[in-house]
């Protein structure tokens, strides 16, 4: 039992302790995306930073990270919001020690714990992860060629496969392999299908590259064109409700595609907050014009901060960035959704 929940503001507010957390659109937040560092061991080409800046050397300690302590206050008050999943991320989260504490502690208050990684420090530390709780992990794997695995991530494919099989070996499940989609990447995308079949428990999960942050315009690809031949070879095709993205099941792979860049309907269906390392609020990846810091404040003042940062957010492409190329819709299989609607799913508009 924690700090938190020992103390009488919790059991004063027992009626408010699912408050949910819905925005102006009626987006409602059901999960939060953590950073624990800015360091990272690898240099990716495409890398976004998350949205912070550029991403630290491994080495340095970081005095402004937040404390163990902190991070899991704020998994915490999110799940007194009714917060569903969390995931855990960087720089490169498996630079943090104390992250199987992090995981533990964040299991007894929030149901999905995950973590994305570049995958090479897992190999040693998957079975402690496993043990802390973590069932599932988004591992950064863009292809499985070691030359240009270098080239694009400046680091080692070897370490990082070890790491794969160490959480598959733990129990961990979905391993879900991130594979940035750009000029660089596209020709690899069936062997990575063939690589996630091949192996029970991998999914693919197809990121569309996202220039907004890492500039780099031209190395984008036709990610509709990538969805209509996806949809052509499926035998089915299912829509989440986190972003409407969709899921295609090819030839015994799973692929899940991740395409945000010019897309209203994902901003429109985006549940997701977001903390820096330094533990500030943050409402999306694209912007950093809402933080809201919230280091030393009390229970209290991080529930009034959450609901500060909720209240600033709106979807980014639609009402953020207005003018912007309208994108086609989707063909192929019909829909159906994959996920229940959220509680308060009969408020939701369909489209802004
Ligand atoms: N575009 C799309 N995805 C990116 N990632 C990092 N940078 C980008 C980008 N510019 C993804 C990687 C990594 C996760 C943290 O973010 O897939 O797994």
């Amino acid at each position: 039992m924690s700090g938190l929940r020992r103390n009488s503001f919790e059991q004063s507010t027992a009626a408010a302790a699912h408050e949910p957390l819905v925005d102006r659109f009626m987006r409602r937040i059901t999960d939060i995306r953590i950073s624990l560092t800015r360091r990272c061991n690898f240099r990716c080409v495409y890398c976004h930073d998350e949205g912070l800046g550029p991403v630290l050397p491994a080495r340095n300690v970081d005095p402004l990270e937040m404390t163990t302590s902190h991070v899991l206050k704020l998994v915490e008050v999110a799940a007194s919001f009714g917060v569903q999943s969390v995931k855990f991320t960087g720089g490169e989260p498996l630079l943090r020690p104390d992250l199987a504490e992090i995981v533990r502690g964040s299991r007894r208050e929030i149901p999905r714990v995950s973590l994305t990684t570049n995958g090479s420090l897992l190999q040693h530390r998957a079975v402690e992860l496993a043990q802390a709780g973590l069932e599932r992990v988004n591992i950064s794997l863009d292809t499985i060629d070691p030359e240009a695995f270098r080239a694009i991530r400046k680091g080692g494919l070897a370490a990082v496969l070890r790491g794969i099989d160490a959480c598959l070996s733990a129990g961990i499940r979905p391993v879900k392999l991130n594979m940035v989609v750009f000029s660089k990447t596209l020709p690899f995308i069936d062997e990575m299908l063939r690589f996630c079949a091949e192996k029970a428990g991998l999914k693919l999960q197809l990121i569309q590259f996202m220039p907004e942050l890492a500039g780099l315009k031209e190395w984008m690809v036709d990610i509709d064109a990538v969805k209509r031949d996806l949809a052509q070879r499926a035998s089915s095709v299912e829509v989440r409700t986190m972003h409407r993205r969709r899921i295609y099941k090819i030839g015994g792979a799973e692929v899940e595609v991740v395409d945000p860049v010019y897309n209203r309907e994902f901003c429109d269906h985006c549940q997701r907050l977001r903390v820096t390392e330094k533990g500030e609020l943050k409402g999306c990846l694209n912007r950093d014009d809402d933080l809201v810091p919230t280091v030393g404040l009390d229970t209290e003042g991080l529930r009034a901060a959450f609901r500060t940062v909720v209240e600033r957010r709106v979807p980014y492409y639609g009402v953020y960035v207005r003018d912007f190329p309208e994108r086609l819709p989707d063909t192929g299989p019909p829909l159906r959704a994959a996920q229940p609607p959220p509680d308060n799913a009969q408020d939701l508009p369909q489209a802004l």
